[in-house]
């Protein structure tokens, strides 16, 4: 039997840092579903085409190889954008979606369980998840912790530039037909906006004790 954690949440709300910590202390494999569609609509953009042309992101996912999720570059925003306009396509994420369920049921190197984030992994991806999380924070909290994270990768930013773009992509993922983001109904809500990271792995780590 394999442990399945699923943390999913908006852009920024503290998930990828909760996400990494609890299959590190827990000993868990970690998947950062969003690398997956970061990656493709990355793939797009480097062929010099539109991330919402349908037929060129669903070859992008296709095409996909693990050495394609190593790319620093796909930490940018623009790599972020194109992520999100490539989500809104059904095929690419049917395409996505057996990579990730294949993870979640034999994670790698053996270990007991898997951690994955995203925007659907409640909901969609593994609907039968044993703890499912749903980390949230105010959109203000969220644009202002981008703001620092950009700065601090010595890359120039402004605030309301920030917050807009946060704005955007919330709406796009939110509003889409195809598996938006929205918490599963037996998810837990953690809300971040007044706490520090080790209290929210703190929460994260006693919810999921007392379900597994
Ligand atoms: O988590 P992230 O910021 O790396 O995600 C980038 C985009 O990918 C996000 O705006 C929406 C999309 N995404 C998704 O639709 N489903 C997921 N499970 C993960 C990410």
């Amino acid at each position: 039997m394999t442990i399945v954690v699923a943390i999913d949440g908006p852009a920024a709300a503290g998930k990828g840092t909760l996400a990494r910590r609890v299959a590190a202390d827990l000993d868990l494999a970690y998947l950062d579903t969003g690398l997956l569609y970061r990656a493709t609509g990355f793939a797009v953009l480097a062929e010099g085409g539109d991330p919402s042309d349908a037929v060129m992101a669903t070859k992008a996912a296709e095409n996909l190889k693990p050495a394609d999720l190593e790319n620093e570059k796909l930490r940018y925003d623009e790599a972020a954008q194109a992520a999100s306009k490539v989500a809104v396509i059904q095929p690419v994420r049917d395409e996505l979606l057996d990579f990730q369920r294949r993870f979640a049921a034999q994670p790698p190197a053996g270990k007991k369980g898997a951690v994955l984030d995203g925007r659907d992994i409640g909901t969609v991806v593994c609907p039968d998840a044993d703890v499912k999380l749903f980390v949230t924070a105010s959109t203000e909290v969220r644009a202002q912790r981008r703001l620092k994270e950009l700065q601090e990768r010595g890359l120039e930013s402004i605030y309301a530039q920030v917050l807009q773009d946060m704005k955007d992509r919330d709406a796009r993922d939110s509003q889409r037909a195809a598996a938006p983001l929205k918490a599963a109904d037996d998810a837990v809500i953690l809300d971040t906006s007044d706490l520090d990271i080790e209290e929210v792995i703190g929460k994260a780590k006693s919810i999921i004790s007392n379900k597994t």
